[in-house]
C-alpha cells in the first residue's frame, strides 16, 4: 500500500502570474475542470485581493468544481484574508493560504522587521483565517533560505494557532536537493505537533532543480507537492506536475502515489499550453514533443525490438494516443468535435461551426491537420469577440524590393485602411496598423515559431507590445507568418484599446 501524496496545483495562481499567461474567467474555469478531471487534490484558484478579476475567478471556480479543495492566496494581512474568505464562499472545500517571508533578507528588507515580530504576524494571520475556514495553509516564504532553527519556531507557532497544512517554499529556487531534503527532515524531527499537519513543498526552478527538490522533500516526509502543469510559473517556473507524478509512478519502490489519472496528462498539458499561449519546450520531460521520440538509429532499433530498451514510461500511460487521427479536408464536423473532446476542449455548437469553417480553410492550405493545429483552431473563437479585427492584408516584398503593406482593420464595425512601407513585410504591416491606431506602441519582443515541420506549416507568433509604460502580450497562428504577425500585434492592441 503506497503512501498518499496530495497534489496541490497552482497553475491558475503561480502559473498565471507569468506575463502573457493571463486567462479570463471562462478559460480559468475550463482549466479548473480539466484539473478536477486529472485528479488534483487542491486547486489554488487565485489571489483574490490582487484584482476584481482574480476575485471573480475564485468565486466562479468554487461554483464550477466539485470535489477538489479550492484554495485562495493571501498575505498575512487581515483585509486579504477577509477578501479571500468572501471569494471562497461557494467552495465545497475552501482553504485559505496565508503566509509571510521568514528568511533574513525578507524580514530585514521586505518587512523592515525582526524575527519575533514575524512570528507574531504569522500567528495572527493563521488565527484570523481560522475564523472563516477550518482548513488554513501557512507558507513561510523563502523558507529555502531561512535558517532551520528559526523556521522550526515559526512552524511550531502556526501549528499551535491552527494551521492544517504548512508550506515550505524554495521561493528563489536556490536549494540543493540534499539541502532541501535535510530541511524537511529537520522540521519533521524538531517541530512539536508536526504529525498533526501536512507538510508541503513549493519549489521554483531557477537552477533547474525544482522536481529534484520536491522529490527530496517528499522522501523526507512532506506529503503535499505544489506544482503547475508544464512547470509554468514565476521566472524559471515551478515544479511540473507531470514530472512529480511520473517519478513516483516509475519508482514504485519509494512507496508513494497520487490520485492523478496520468492518461489525462498530455491533453491537460496541451490545453494549458494552448490557452496560455505558452509553448512547451520540445525536450520537456513527459509532455515535450520529443519526450518519446527516438531519433538515433540505435535507439529506434532498440525500441522496435523491445520498448523497454530505451523507454522508462509507456507513452500510452500519459495519454499519448499513438493512433491519433490526422484530420484532412475530408474530415467532417463530428471528427473535429471528437478530436477536440479527446484534447479536453468542449466548444459550443456555434463556436464549433466557426472552428470547422477555419478548419476547412486550413485543410485547404495544409494537407494534414494534427493536434497542435486543432488546439490552435479552438483558440480562434476568442478572437471573434475582439474590438479590432484584421479585415485584409496585402504585402509586396522580395529581394531587391522595398516592402509595402496595405491593411484593412475593422474597429467595432467601422472600416479603416492604411498603406505603409517598411524594412520587411512584417515591419510594413505593423507600420500600416500604427497609422490607423495612432497610439505610441513599441514591439518589444517578437517570436515566430513553426508548430511542427514542413513549408506549409502554421507559424505561431508571440509578441510583446509596450504602450504607456506597460507591456501587453499578443498571439496568433496562421500559415501566413506576416498575417500571424499582424494579428498578434492586433491581439496585443486589443488589450489596451477599449
Ligand atoms: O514561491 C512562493 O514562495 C510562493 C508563495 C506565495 C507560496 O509562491
Ligand atoms: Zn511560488
Amino acid at each position: 500500500m503506497s503512501d498518499r501524496l496530495f497534489i496541490f496545483d497552482t497553475t491558475l495562481r503561480d502559473g498565471e502570474q507569468v506575463p502573457g499567461c493571463q486567462l479570463n474567467t471562462v478559460e480559468k474555469i475550463e482549466v479548473a475542470k480539466a484539473l478536477e478531471n486529472l485528479g488534483v487534490d487542491v486547486i489554488e484558484a487565485g489571489f483574490p485581493v490582487s484584482s476584481p478579476g482574480d476575485f471573480n475567478s475564485v468565486v466562479e471556480i468554487s461554483k464550477a468544481v466539485t470535489w477538489p479543495t479550492i484554495c485562495a492566496l493571501t498575505r498575512a494581512v487581515e483585509n486579504d484574508i477577509r477578501v479571500a474568505a468572501d471569494a471562497l464562499k461557494y467552495a465545497k472545500h475552501p482553504r485559505i493560504h496565508t503566509g509571510i517571508g521568514t528568511s533574513d533578507p525578507h524580514i530585514r528588507y521586505k518587512f523592515n522587521s525582526n524575527r519575533e515580530e514575524i512570528i507574531e504576524r504569522a500567528v495572527r494571520a493563521v488565527s484570523y483565517a481560522k475564523k472563516f475556514v477550518e482548513d488554513v495553509q501557512f507558507y513561510a516564504e523563502d523558507a529555502g533560505r531561512t535558517d532551520n532553527e528559526y523556521l522550526a519556531r515559526v512552524i511550531e507557532a502556526v501549528i499551535k494557532a491552527g494551521a492544517t497544512v504548512v508550506n515550505i517554499p524554495d521561493t528563489t529556487g536556490y536549494c540543493m536537493p540534499w539541502e532541501f531534503g535535510e530541511k524537511i527532515k529537520y522540521l519533521m524531527e524538531h517541530v512539536d505537533g508536526i504529525d498533526r499537519v501536512t507538510i508541503a513543498t513549493h519549489c521554483h526552478n531557477d537552477l533547474g532543480m525544482a522536481t529534484a527538490n520536491t522529490v527530496a522533500g517528499i522522501a523526507n516526509g512532506a506529503r503535499q507537492a505544489e506544482v503547475t502543469i508544464n512547470g509554468i510559473g514565476e521566472r524559471a517556473g515551478n515544479t511540473a506536475l507531470e514530472e512529480v507524478v511520473m517519478t513516483f509512478r516509475s519508482h514504485r519502490e519509494l512507496g508513494i502515489d497520487t490520485n492523478i489519472n496520468a492518461t489525462k496528462i498530455t491533453s491537460t498539458s496541451r490545453m494549458v499550453s494552448s490557452l496560455m499561449n505558452m509553448p512547451v519546450q520540445p525536450n520537456k520531460a513527459i509532455v515535450g514533443r520529443n519526450a518519446f521520440a527516438h531519433s538515433s538509429g540505435i535507439h529506434q532499433d532498440g525500441v522496435l525490438k523491445n520498448r523497454e530498451s530505451y523507454e522508462i514510461i509507456d507513452p500510452r500511460d500519459v495519454g499519448i494516443d499513438e493512433n491519433s487521427i490526422v484530420l484532412t479536408a475530408r474530415s467532417g464536423r463530428a471528427a473535429l468535435k471528437h478530436r477536440l473532446h479527446v484534447l479536453g476542449i468542449e466548444l459550443t455548437s456555434e463556436q464549433l461551426d466557426k472552428a470547422y469553417e477555419e478548419f476547412l480553410r486550413l485543410a485547404d492550405r495544409k494537407k494534414e491537420i494534427n493536434d497542435d493545429d486543432v488546439l490552435m483552431l479552438a483558440g480562434q473563437h476568442r478572437k471573434a469577440t475582439s474590438r479590432i479585427k484584421l479585415d485584409f492584408l496585402q504585402v509586396t516584398s522580395g529581394v531587391g524590393l522595398h516592402s509595402v503593406a496595405s491593411v484593412g482593420l475593422d474597429i467595432a464595425g467601422e472600416k479603416f485602411e492604411a498603406c505603409a512601407s517598411g524594412n520587411g513585410p512584417v515591419d510594413a504591416a505593423i507600420s500600416a496598423i500604427k497609422i490607423i491606431i495612432r497610439r505610441k506602441m513599441l514591439v518589444k519582443e517578437f517570436l515566430i515559431q513553426a508548430i511542427n515541420k514542413g513549408s506549409n506549416d502554421i507559424g505561431k507568433v508571440h509578441m510583446t507590445v509596450e504602450h504607456d509604460g506597460a507591456s501587453y502580450y499578443g498571439f496568433s497562428a496562421n500559415t501566413d507568418i506576416v498575417a500571424a504577425s499582424a494579428e498578434a500585434f492586433i491581439d496585443a492592441i486589443n488589450k489596451f484599446v477599449r
